[in-house]
């Protein structure tokens, strides 16, 4: 096989090399095309662009794969917890037991915050939506540990801000909503687990403990396993570009949260449920709805339908509808949004505007109804995708540090006015 492509332009001929991923994947490398021919290549959404080079996730959309480090998500789901799939995600082996007990002790120990971030956070008004809260929360950590602002840090000193941003995510994410609700913050407990630390944060109060539901923290526990890396998505992606500037950690990924937050990413749970509720309140029947995604003249869209990269189905919507159903079952849980969801994917999936555009439900389609079932609130749902996707936004940072990656700067056609006179304001 070739290991470059030719290019024929105005006479010349531009070789481009050829780079394959372990998995055979080919892209053409353009690196060095605009100093040989002055052109630059166009594609906007970077749809078909690599941004990078990446050893963490291997996806093909259209069979439906997804590894992270090489192992099956569906194995992950079954049988690790979310601490393991951070710490392999992010130094790229599993941990043995030595380094796992001392990396969930290191995290455990680290959950505190300090106690002037409460100002912080009374200075947000109380309807504030936590996902905004939260992305300034943790670039509020840079105040807080300022020597993660060194772009030159050792693996070391690294490891630390990692460990520190893990740790403090559950309980940043929880104070977000406790603001939200008027209600006293509740400190971390270092004898509970990274999930049922969180739930207790959540829904407790100081003067009363809560006992953690087992059935609860473990469906939260595989949802944050779902969620936790995507390869170069807008918010991963973001994470790298703001990084590249050499930006710090948490300064990069509170620029991912603000990125996920938008419907089209990881605001697609909230909006999935707030589309259920309407289609409910409307008389249940989704008929209506898929006409009007179907109406090239509404902007309304099935929410939790398609993707950029699945072209046959979302791999983590399978394990996620399966784990709907047991979830609601466990807890006893009657959630008449889930039928509808069932009669809307259902109708999508014989519909022939769906099925010509390989729209399917992504992992948001179903996360939302078991977010629900566990008591957590529609507009938390994305802070829950956000504490998921911690550990893949940390290890591309990471591994885009590691590879001392240059500085992203995409460029441009310009289609704006050629040169022109300034005309001064008295004469316009
Ligand atoms: N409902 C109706 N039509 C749709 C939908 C939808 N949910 N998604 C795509 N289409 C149509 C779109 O109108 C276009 O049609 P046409 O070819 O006639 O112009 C075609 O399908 C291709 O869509 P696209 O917008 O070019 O595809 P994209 O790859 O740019 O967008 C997407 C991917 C996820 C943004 C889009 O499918 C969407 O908006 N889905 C709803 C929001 C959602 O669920 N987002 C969560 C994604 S999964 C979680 C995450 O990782 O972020």
């Amino acid at each position: 096989m070739s290991d470059f492509a030719e290019l024929h332009y105005e006479g010349n001929v531009y070789k481009l090399p050829v780079v394959t991923g372990s998995e055979e994947e080919r892209a053409l490398d353009i690196s060095k095309l605009r100093g040989q021919s002055g052109l630059i290549t166009i594609d906007p959404g970077y749809k078909n662009t690599g941004s990078t080079q990446s050893a963490i996730t291997f996806l093909d959309g259209e069979k439906g794969i997804l590894r992270y480090r090489g192992y099956p998500i569906e194995q992950l789901a079954e049988k690790s917890t979310f601490l393991e799939v951070a710490y392999l995600i992010i130094f790229g082996e599993l941990p043995t037991q030595e380094e796992y007990k001392q990396w969930s002790s290191d995290i455990t120990y680290h959950t505190l915050i300090h106690e002037d971030f409460k100002r912080i956070l009374e200075g947000f008004p109380s309807n504030a939506h936590p996902m905004g809260v939260l992305s300034s929360l943790v670039t509020s950590l840079t105040a807080f540990y300022p020597e993660s602002l060194d772009p030159t840090r050792s693996a070391d000193e690294v490891r630390m801000n990692i460990i520190r941003l893990l740790a403090k995510m559950p309980t940043l994410a929880a104070w977000a909503y406790k603001n939200e609700i008027g209600q006293p913050i509740v400190y971390p407990k270092n004898s509970l687990d990274y999930c049922g630390n969180f739930l207790r944060m959540m829904f407790g109060t100081p003067a009363e403990d809560l006992d953690i539901d087992p059935t609860v923290a473990a469906a939260l526990d595989k949802l944050l396993i779902l969620h936790a890396e995507h390869e170069q998505n807008c918010s991963t992606s973001t994470v790298r570009i703001v990084g590249s500037s050499h930006a710090s950690l948490y300064a990069s990924v509170s620029a991912g949260i603000n990125a996920l937050w938008g419907p089209l990413h990881g605001g697609a749970n909230q909006a999935v449920i707030d589309m259920l509720e309407a289609i409910k309140a409307d008389g249940g029947s989704v008929d209506k709805y898929l006409a009007k995604a179907k109406d090239k003249e509404d902007p309304f869209r099935l929410m939790g339908f398609g993707h950029r990269v699945y072209k046959n189905f979302d791999p983590r919507a399978r394990i996620i509808k399966k784990a709907a159903d047991d979830v609601l079952g466990k807890l006893g849980v009657n959630d008449p949004v889930l039928d509808i969801a069932k009669k809307l994917e259902m109708a999508a999936l014989e519909d022939e505007y769906f099925v010509e555009r390989k729209l399917y439900p992504n992992v948001d389609f179903y996360s939302g109804i078991i977010y629900r079932a566990l008591g957590i609130p529609t507009n938390m749902f994305t802070v829950m995708f956000a504490m998921g996707r911690l550990p893949g936004w940390v290890a591309q940072w990471r591994e885009m540090r590691s590879n001392n990656e240059p500085i992203g700067r995409p460029r441009q056609v310009y289609t704006g006015e050629n040169e022109r006179n300034y005309v001064s304001i008295d004469q316009r």
